[in-house]
């Protein structure tokens, strides 16, 4: 298709904006590199224009309106995250935190593409969460359903889980812009009567949402991080979040959406608004929102925006078509680029009525799902002194096994009844956490609970079994318990959307319970299923607990994945993508706000202090560092080395227009280029195959106002015994910047940077000092 075609059709599809109000500041589409997706937009009335941009009821969790005129079919938006949700026969993936503490590229990408098979027949899937929320609070409800408290880490797996999805032909939406960081008072809706719940404690609408504040720095550096490596990836839908930022709801907000999303960042897609996260049609037209969800659907309990108020706005003027226009291209152009809307295949579930049969997508999904699952599973306590911990003996050579704790088997209510949050069976802790609640649960077709893999391991050679299958009859577990050589108890706690968590106790009297199986156990090993942090203090130097696991939220196959890394066909090999401390006040204090005021403020001051950066500049010594995780084989590292790569941007497939100062020979002109290299050859020096990620840190020069110590780079290398591969980390200009308030722009600074490799945040093995200007 040539220029001068393209040209006519953009003009032509912008003459009939009568005119532009003054209002709007914002940029108006140009496609980008969707080219072939502008040139198909076609020219639609007003009415079919705004019904483009409104959500109705379907059968979809989030469907716009139709045009009949031109079998323009309504588009569905459907959660979520590890999967479609709400619908049956969709498999359920590892969560998000799971997925990042892989450290592993390839399955960041198998997964999205997984995920993004086209015959889930979805046209927008919801997710991935990039960032919204990071992780600033270790007890937020959603922290799971995102990849790491780290910016840096959390882009890497943001850019693949959006880059792979859409070469599959389902939609991204990057989410939740931005800076929402916690649950409680996040919207004024629905109104329940207990103010600990996420909702407002006043009558509807009278509270404000909390407000997200923090500085531009904090902004560019942390928050806006990893949205950056969603756009650039090509995200082609955006949702905007419940709280305010600055005082300004995030929807309708002109400095976060039209000056950083969509000029700076460059975005060319859709701004969708989270369900009850508009609060007026105007403001938020000029703000920048472009899709109002869900309009008019579920009765009106999320307000009822854009529709005929649009429609209404635009023909007095108030808003100029040609923001309509953008509206409608930005919602169809990433759409038509992706897809043929003639041949795409229909939904075939419908969320009104779950037991319509649906069209089976699971595919063999199951093996990256286990794949995933092992190779998330964090080692963080491993005592081979008396021989006990793990690896366990081969099934043959051992006598008993204890299996302890709720979450070692099946929910007793089976999926199908969980809800289509999931919060029926998970709140009350009955049966093993595969995943959180709320809309980024979905529905698993099975679980393989622990108990299950277990048994089916050991059923050739033997070795007895002893469960004892709840957590509160101590007695009854610890006899058990006495009974068997070894002991798995398996902890679990709860998070969901709607709630932050109430603390970072293990649920159900787990602590008690790890305590009453060591005293009668010596080879006590743990088993954790948990969304994020819990402080295992109580426990944790118990001689009797030999070996601690933390197997996050790992979907489906949950039993699969243990079991291969519990008996060593696998060695461990994930890496904690968050810190746990050994108290909860060893985070940064008031990270959720609760107290029941009208107009709620989150003020972020701990800046860029985030997990990890928080406790090394306050030296704090967490009970586990990020990046920590160990194997049942050994590594030694090399020294670091770098040498000057330059390799122009060729991962941007939506390039951002963030400003940097020139340097580098004028090398290049994208911030995505890569300047450097950095190496260190890494060895398996143990008795047993493993895969150890070699991690970067890079600590600014000291005038620099920055945390001592930043992620950017890491290489999972798997490794035979005796054998050493070389780790790579590519450094982009970016990640040799920071933000430079004043200019508006990124800047490498002078000075002598450190940067260190090593096994974890705080397992540093080796450094060198050199300038970069
Ligand atoms: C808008 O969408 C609704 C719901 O799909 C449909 O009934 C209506 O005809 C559409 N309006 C126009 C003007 O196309
Ligand atoms: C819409 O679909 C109908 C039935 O397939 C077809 O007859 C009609 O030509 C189509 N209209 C447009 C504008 O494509
Ligand atoms: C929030 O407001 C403060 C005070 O006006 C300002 O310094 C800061 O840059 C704003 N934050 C963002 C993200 O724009
Ligand atoms: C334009 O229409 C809106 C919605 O009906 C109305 O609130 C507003 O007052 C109108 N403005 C003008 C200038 O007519
Ligand atoms: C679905 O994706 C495959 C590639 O994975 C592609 O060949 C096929 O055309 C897509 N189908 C639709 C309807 O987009
Ligand atoms: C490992 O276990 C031995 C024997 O019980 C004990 O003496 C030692 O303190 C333990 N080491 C650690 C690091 O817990
Ligand atoms: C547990 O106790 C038994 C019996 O005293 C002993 O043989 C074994 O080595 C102990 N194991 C551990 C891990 O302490
Ligand atoms: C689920 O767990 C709760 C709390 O432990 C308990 O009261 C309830 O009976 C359990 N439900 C089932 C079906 O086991
Ligand atoms: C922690 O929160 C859970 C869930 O809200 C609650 O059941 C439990 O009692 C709390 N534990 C402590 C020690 O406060
Ligand atoms: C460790 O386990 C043994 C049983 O194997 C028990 O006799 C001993 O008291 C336990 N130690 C502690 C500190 O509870
Ligand atoms: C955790 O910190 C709080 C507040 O500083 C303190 O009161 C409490 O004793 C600490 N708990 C532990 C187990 O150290
Ligand atoms: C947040 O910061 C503002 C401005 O500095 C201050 O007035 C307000 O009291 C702070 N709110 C809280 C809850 O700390």
């Amino acid at each position: 298709m040539g220029i001068s075609f393209l040209l006519v059709v953009f003009l032509s599809l912008f003459a009939h904006g009568n005119f532009v109000s003054g209002d709007y500041t914002g940029p108006y589409a140009n496609g980008g590199s969707w080219v072939d997706g502008f040139a198909k937009a076609k020219a639609l009335t007003i009415e079919e224009k705004v019904n483009i941009t409104t959500g109705y009821t379907g059968k979809c969790v989030g469907f716009t309106g139709e045009v009949p005129r031109l079998n323009l079919t309504a588009l569905c938006l459907q959660d979520g995250p590890v999967g479609v949700r709400p619908a049956r026969r969709v498999s359920q993936f590892p969560a998000g935190i799971t997925t990042a503490a892989t450290w592993n590229r390839d399955l960041f990408a198998a997964r999205a593409t997984a995920l993004g098979h086209n015959d889930s027949s979805t046209i927008r899937r919801l997710g991935p969460v990039t960032g919204g929320p990071l992780g600033r609070a270790p007890t937020g409800g959603r922290n799971w359903e995102g990849f790491s408290p780290d910016s840096y880490l959390n882009g890497v797996v943001s850019y693949l889980s959006v880059k792979h999805a859409q070469e599959q032909g389902v939609v991204t939406c990057a989410k939740h812009y931005m800076a929402y960081e916690q649950e409680t008072f996040r919207n004024a809706y629905a109104v329940l009567s207990d103010p600990s719940e996420g909702f407002s404690p006043f009558p509807p609408l009278e509270q404000s949402p909390i407000s997200s504040n923090f500085d531009d720095k904090t902004a560019h550096e942390v928050y806006l991080w990893p949205f950056a490596e969603a756009v650039r990836a090509g995200s082609g839908t955006i949702m905007c979040s419940y709280n305010e930022l600055n005082q300004t709801h995030s929807c309708a907000d002109n400095h976060g959406l039209n000056e950083m999303l969509k000029t700076e960042l460059g975005f060319q897609g859709a701004v969708i608004s989270d369900w009850g996260g508009t609060w007026d049609t105007e403001s938020s037209a000029f703000g920048g929102l472009d899709v109002s969800m869900p309009g008019s659907a579920y009765d009106g309990l999320f307000g009822n925006f854009y529709g005929d108020e649009l429609t209404a706005l635009v023909k007095n003027g108030t808003v100029s078509e040609a923001r309509l226009d953008d509206m409608v291209l930005r919602t169809l152009t990433p759409i038509l680029h992706h897809q043929d809307l003639d041949t795409y295949p229909q939904p075939s579930f419908d969320v009104r009525d779950l037991t319509i049969p649906t069209n089976n997508v699971r595919r063999d999904h199951y093996k990256i799902i286990r794949k995933i699952g092992e190779e998330a599973i964090t080692l963080v306590k491993n005592n081979r002194t008396l021989g006990g911990g793990l690896p366990l003996p081969a099934p043959s050579r051992m006598g008993s096994l204890a299996v302890i704790g709720e979450d070692a088997s099946a929910s007793p209510y089976g999926a199908t009844s969980c809800g289509d949050t999931g919060t029926a069976c998970l709140i009350e802790n009955n049966g093993t956490m595969s995943c959180g609640g709320g809309s980024g649960w979905n529905y698993p077709p099975y679980t393989i609970d622990p108990l299950a893999a277990i048994n089916a391991y050991v059923r050739i050679d033997g070795l007895d079994i002893n469960q004892h299958l709840e957590n509160w009859d101590l007695v009854a577990a610890a006899t058990q318990a006495s009974r068997s050589e070894t002991a798995l108890v398996f902890l679990n706690a709860y998070a969901q959307e709607g709630f932050d968590r109430h603390n970072l106790t293990s649920y159900s009297n787990g602590d008690e319970l790890v305590k009453a199986v060591a005293a009668v156990n010596n080879n006590t090993i743990v088993v954790l299923h948990i969304p994020g942090p819990v402080i295992v203090e109580d426990w944790i130097d118990h001689v009797n607990v030999t070996a601690v696991i933390i197997a996050h939220l790992p979907g489906q196959e949950s039993g699969n994945s243990l079991v291969s890394v519990v008996w060593g066909d696998v060695s461990p090999s994930g890496k904690l993508p968050y810190t746990v401390a050994k108290n909860e006040s060893d985070w940064p204090p008031n990270t959720i706000i609760s107290d029941p005021v009208l107009h709620p403020q989150a003020n972020f001051t701990e800046k860029l202090l985030v997990d990890y950066k928080w406790f090394d500049a306050k030296n704090i010594t967490p009970r586990w560092e990020f990046g920590f995780g160990m194997s049942y084989t050994t590594f030694k590292f090399g020294n670091l080395s770098i040498a000057s790569t330059f390799k122009a941007d060729n991962t941007s497939i939506q390039p951002t227009a963030e400003s940097f100062v020139r340097s580098h020979a004028d090398q290049g002109s994208s911030m995505y280029d890569i300047l450097y290299t950095a190496s260190v050859e890494v060895t398996n020096t143990g008795s047993v195959h493993g895969a150890e990620v070699a991690q970067l840190y890079i600590s600014f020069p000291q005038s620099e106002d920055e945390p001592l110590y930043l992620l950017r780079g890491f290489d999972k290398l798997d490794l035979a015994p005796g054998k050493g591969q070389t780790a790579k980390f590519e450094l982009t200009r970016k990640d040799l910047s920071v933000w430079d308030v004043v200019g508006q722009r990124w800047e490498i600074p002078q000075g002598t940077f450190t940067l260190s490799t090593g096994a974890s945040s705080r397992d540093l093995r080796s450094d060198i000092k050199r300038k970069f200007i």
